[in-house]
């Protein structure tokens, strides 16, 4: 519905795009989406591609980068995230002073927040270097954050990276480990793990990019802007909809009860979350791959008894004339809270798990857009639709 309207008292005419359905923000290197297609490239490589061969860290330097990193630049990257992967302990302070059962996605964008002031050299966004420092920190501490965030809300003792494990491995230990012997994840379930990781990292302007961007375009320090994409991803309409869908799928409870719970969506009483995407038009291409991913875990785990009432959700929709005269396909989240469940995760900490994989792309948007020399400060225009000049009245005469 773009429209091209005179603003008042303005010169010239203004575009009124609310939600930027059909504005460009930036131009951008990093992510392709074609939605029609349902095609999802990170700098030119087949999302499917990278879900299947790379790691997270891989596809993190790619993202940032541009290009895939040799084995000695990758060793070395490895090296530094690892080194970084530690918070201060007035951090970890600060988590333990939230509520017991504080939103650990509520901790965590403080946390990311209050880095700032713990690494004051973020403020100067001027020297490449040190961009990569901050970007390098933020990424390590990223699982340290989400996993304290959630022993806090389980009241267990925090556990410290362990350095020797994996990025994802590292991760699960830090969330499971509940003895001094060391904590072996079962492969197949933390290569399921990296595999959403990879499949979160970046995907081109979503709200939280957007709003790291327009944060991050005042010229504020990474931390700051991140916390913002942390908030911006907070949301039920974007990384909160996984939740959402495990929520909609206990209500249903069985796949007999569907036909009246689709009859419920049609009459516009509530959403089919987990459905419908803004740019894809399409089968989104990572709920295909998350698909597999969900066999793999079933597989160790056991089938959870809402992948059913989910499969049969599905196929009742996309036979469905209002779903399909909308192009409404399921989306990435429909199918990944059931596997979070399965790796034991309470549905607060699946938005968490989002932040942690989407955190490169926000900062290889980040890093783009201080490298931009046609960015400005994001400042749209609105249209004023409220009272024009009157005169004060006193408080009496009210
Ligand atoms: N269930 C039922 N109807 C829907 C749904 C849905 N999930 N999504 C869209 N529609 C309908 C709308 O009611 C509207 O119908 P109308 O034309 O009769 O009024 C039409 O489809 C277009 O919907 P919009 O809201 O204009 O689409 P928009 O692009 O703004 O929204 C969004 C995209 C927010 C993702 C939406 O599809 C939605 O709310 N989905 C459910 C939440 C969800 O799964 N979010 C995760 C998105 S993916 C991510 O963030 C990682």
């Amino acid at each position: 519905d773009l429209k091209q309207i005179a603003v008042d008292g303005e010169p010239g005419l203004a575009t009124y795009d609310p939600g930027f359905v059909n504005t460009a923000s930036c131009r951008s290197a990093i992510t392709y989406i074609d939605g029609e297609a349902g095609i999802l490239e990170y700098r030119g490589y087949p999302i499917e591609q990278l879900a299947e061969s790379s790691t997270f860290l891989e596809v993190a330097y790619l993202l940032l980068n541009g290009e895939l990193p040799t084995s000695d630049e990758l060793a070395q990257w490895t090296h530094d995230i690892t080194f970084h992967t530690f918070l201060h302990e007035n951090i970890k302070t600060f988590i333990e002073g939230f509520r017991y059962d504080a939103h650990p996605m509520g901790m965590t964008m403080a946390a990311v927040a209050a880095l700032s002031t713990f690494y004051p050299d973020a403020q100067d966004i001027h020297d490449p270097e040190n961009r990569k420092l901050q970007i390098t920190r933020l990424i390590a501490k990223m699982p340290t954050i989400g996993a304290f965030a959630f022993r806090h809300g389980q009241g267990k003792p925090y556990v410290y990276p362990d350095n020797e494990l994996s990025y994802v491995e590292n991760f699960l230990a830090m969330l499971f480990k509940m003895s001094e012997r060391k904590y072996n994840a079962d492969p197949r379930l933390s290569r399921a793990l990296e595999t959403l990781f990879i499949l979160h990292a970046d995907h081109e302007q979503n709200c939280s990019a957007n709003a790291v961007r327009s944060v991050g375009s005042s010229g504020v320090d990474p931390y700051s802007a991140a916390a913002a994409g942390v908030g911006a991803l907070y949301g039920p309409l974007h990384g909160g909809a996984n939740e959402a869908v495990l929520k909609m799928l206990r209500r249903i409870g069985d796949a007999s009860n569907i036909p009246d719970f689709i009859d419920g969506v049609k009459g516009g009483k509530e959403r089919l979350m987990g459905f419908g995407h803004r740019v894809y038009k399409n089968y989104d291409p990572r709920a295909k791959i998350i698909k597999k991913a969900a066999d793999d875990v079933f597989d160790v785990t056991g089938i959870n008894p809402l992948l059913k009432i989910a499969v049969e959700l599905e196929k009742i929709a996309l036979e469905d004339d209002y779903f399909v005269s909308r192009k409404l396909y399921p989306n990435v989240d429909f199918y990944s809270g059931l596997i979070y469940e399965a790796l034991q995760f309470p549905p607060e900490m699946f938005t968490v798990l989002f932040a942690i994989g989407r955190m490169p792309g926000w900062l290889a948007q980040w890093e783009e857009l201080t490298g931009d020399k046609e960015q400005k400060i994001a400042r749209p225009k609105q249209i004023y639709t409220g009272a024009r000049t009157r005169d004060f009245v006193p408080l009496a005469e009210r």
